[in-house]
């Protein structure tokens, strides 16, 4: 927590007066401030106990100079007060007109909501404050917990219904978060489709609502909970931004607003379409985790404390975490055509190259051909594994590799003997078609006796087998989510059990299996949130392995996700879009990710073996700075004709420069290259894997790196190199 430490000893030696304490209250003007190494949160209680927010921007330390809100007047009867009052958690009710964070319906019609301050309760990093309704004891406990050493404060709610009578909550979200008021600002978020996820948009906010958002269960392809709001000029190394992520797998949604108050908030949480959640007396709802923080040097500064936040407290052993080993998944050679030999070929062939993991993918269970069938009977194909997987797993471990197994548990074919025996496990409305896409149905895993048997057959998985690793994928949208087995009320309720029924699963299966790794995958990156990743090693980014695409769907990746998690393999050409790049340029793309190889190591040639046994050892000396390392995007895919990112060692021991040449001209140089991060005073130890650097000195100051620049020999489409810089 290199931050953390440099922020106090700075601050105290500029400020004596600023406390160390992450939370403070002061008592006479009723103001709560939140402070961390990069930023301070502020809100205070208005006038009519109204709780509203104050500031969101870079740290502050003197807690005099805060003013509790001040009364506001209607400006018109068109324009209450109301609507200029940053309401921290605005119920809808009164004359409230903007995104509401929690609406409900009373079981008598009333559904007006006005929430007031109760109490507050503040234990070390953690803040509660419990409002309640005007009227009844509608409650809510706002829960904040403060990151201090990555810049972050997290907010989610819960409502708890203390009243007599059931009311049932329309829409429930973890959190509004407002800029300072201005306009101008600009709203970056990501979005695709499968093949093509978590492309980087960066678009004016104007007057008005933009909704990003998942309606399909999953986390989605199409947009994923991460957003950043910068003043309109901010740039990977200059500017404020301020950034939030949602941590959930399930239906969710961020709506950005610019109200006619030139104000900015954005509200997020459990998205309320088809949403309906009845909470009878004593009963609570918990809404997902928000993460949000102000990055205030740039939209680079901000996705290093989202990275730094993932990896020392979402991802499941935080710091302790093994770096990601190198794995070899067997998809994309061989498909469904999965047997003992075959695997165990690829087997040998992978421990030669250096491959730590192996893993097995689809086919290997039930009558599982094709996608037509076998989802749902997780038993062995015996014609396929006449010895069960006892046999394949020993080989692969005497060859030096930990073995993983694909599932994907919620999910059924027609043509299964699960589906035969439960045809009313999955989702559906009586009477009503049972869409399928890829010719299967989704199980309704809201429901207790799913769960229980999902968790019994992967359970049972992992104690008969040596198995380290589940890739679990979910390879489709939810369609028809009826739940004819509860009542019409509770239905509904199907979009949340489903994701908590999720989350109980994984939980159960690591504390039973301490040593299991698991990957997140849904048809490549439908399931990639903070959610999962509190339960997850590794998310697989894309279907889409085509190094060149994958350069864009990782930076969009990397605004949002440490490189850690990213699974990326080195696949065979032509890929699925017909390109052709050559092996280093496919492997120096994987290289900045938890690497993988998907290629049908039969078909490489010696040449390519060769090359491939070289990088692979490459990677080995260089992946703990790609993945705990601090990211620099120098120059983005989308706009250059060269790409390039840096990875710096957190000790600054080691740096990393990733340069792509995707598009040259004839006689045309690629750019220069600035460094970033590195000690202007230190000498770096300076060597070219592929000796493309231009500049040969073999030791360069970090100044000389920075400000002079390296040019390269980079001359052809999809050219490429790495420079690894050692500190002396
Ligand atoms: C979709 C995944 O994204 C692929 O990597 C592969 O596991 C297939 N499913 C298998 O059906």
């Amino acid at each position: 927590m290199l931050r953390l430490a440099s922020w106090f000893v700075v601050s105290c030696m500029a400020v004596c007066t600023l406390s160390a304490q992450s939370i403070q209250f002061l008592q006479n003007k009723k103001i709560w401030l939140l402070t961390t190494s990069q930023n301070s949160y502020a809100m205070g209680l208005g006038p009519d106990g109204q709780l509203e927010h104050i500031y969101w921007g870079a740290p502050l330390w003197r807690t005099d100079d805060l003013q509790a809100p001040t009364p506001k007047r209607d400006i018109s009867s068109f324009d209450p007060h109301q609507m200029l009052e940053n309401e921290e958690f605005p119920g809808w009710g009164g004359p409230r007109y903007y995104e509401a964070a929690l609406k409900i319906t009373r079981s008598d019609g009333d559904r007006d909501l006005v929430l007031r301050y109760v109490s507050h309760h503040i234990d070390g990093d953690s803040l509660e404050i419990q409002m309640k309704d005007i009227n009844d004891a509608v409650d809510v406990t706002l829960h904040y917990r403060v990151y201090p050493a990555v810049g972050i404060v997290s907010r989610w709610a819960t409502i708890t219904n203390h009243t007599k009578q059931e009311f049932t909550i329309v829409s429930a979200q973890s959190a509004t978060w407002y800029m300072p008021p201005g306009d101008g600002y600009r709203l970056s978020y990501l979005s695709g489709r499968w093949a093509a996820e978590s492309l980087l948009n960066r678009e004016p906010i104007h007057e008005g609502l933009k909704v990003i958002e998942s309606r399909e269960g999953h986390t989605s392809h199409n947009f994923n909970p991460w957003f950043a709001v910068d003043n309109g000029s901010a740039t990977e190394t200059h500017g404020q931004v301020w950034f939030g992520a949602l941590a959930w797998s399930g239906n969710w949604r961020i709506a950005v607003e610019q109200t006619p108050y030139r104000q900015v908030r954005v509200t997020g949480g459990l998205n309320p379409f088809d949403f309906s959640y009845p909470l009878k007396p004593g009963d609570s709802l918990t809404t997902p985790e928000f993460y949000g923080g102000v990055a205030q040097n740039g939209f680079g500064e901000a996705s290093r404390l989202l990275h730094d936040l993932e990896r020392a407290y979402i991802e499941p052993h935080g710091l302790k975490a093994r770096v990601r080993p190198v794995l070899y998944n067997s998809w994309e050679a061989t498909g469904f055509d999965v047997n003992e030999a075959g695997q165990l070929q690829l087997a040998e062939k992978a421990s030669k190259l250096g491959v730590e993991l192996f893993v097995m993918d689809d086919g290997w269970f039930g009558k599982r051909n094709s996608d037509r069938a076998g989802l749902g009977d997780w038993t062995v194909n015996p014609q396929k594994f006449p010895h069960g997987l006892g046999n394949l797993i020993s080989q692969v471990n005497r060859l030096g590799m930990d073995f993983g197994l694909w599932v994907e548990p919620e999910m059924v074919n027609p043509d299964s003997d699960l589906y035969r025996a439960h045809p009313d496990w999955v989702m559906n409305f009586p009477g009503r078609p049972r869409s399928e896409l890829r010719n299967q149905l989704v199980l309704n895993l809201a429901r207790d006796d799913v769960k229980e048997y999902i968790y019994g057959v992967l359970d049972r998985l992992a104690t008969e087998y040596n198995i380290r690793y589940f890739k679990w994928d979910m390879n489709r949208t939810f369609s028809e989510p009826g739940w004819p087995q509860v009542s019409p009320q509770e239905q509904q309720e199907l979009w949340v059990k489903y994701v908590l029924n999720l989350y109980d699963i994984l939980d159960r299966l690591r504390a039973k299996h301490p040593n299991l790794e698991i990957e997140s995958c849904s048809g490549g990156g439908g399931r990639v949130d903070l959610g999962i990743l509190r339960r997850v090693e590794e998310f697989w980014t894309s279907d889409n392995t085509e190094a060149f695409d994958r350069l864009r769907i990782q930076e969009g990746f990397s605004e949002a996700y440490s490189a850690k998690f990213m699974s990326a393999w080195v696949t065979d050409v032509p890929n699925m879009n017909h390109r052709s790049t050559p092996l280093e340029y496919r492997f120096l793309t994987a290289m900045q990710g938890a690497l993988g190889i998907g290629a049908n190591l039969n078909k490489w040639s010696e040449q390519d073996t060769q090359l491939a046994t070289k990088m692979i050892a490459v990677d080995k000396r260089i992946r703990d700075t790609v993945q705990s390392g601090d990211l620099y995007r120098i120059l983005s895919p989308q706009s250059n004709d060269t790409s390039a990112n840096e990875y710096v060692a957190r000790n600054g021991e080691q740096a990393l420069l990733f340069a792509f040449r995707h598009s040259q001209q004839y006689n045309t140089a690629p750019p220069t290259i600035y460094l970033r991060g590195l000690n202007e005073r230190a000498v770096y130890r300076v060597e070219s894997i592929d000796g493309k650097l231009l500049d040969k000195q073999p030791e360069m100051s970090g100044a000389y790196l920075m400000h002079h620049g390296l040019n390269f020999r980079l001359q052809d489409d999809y050219d490429c190199t790495l420079v690894i810089l050692q500190r002396q």
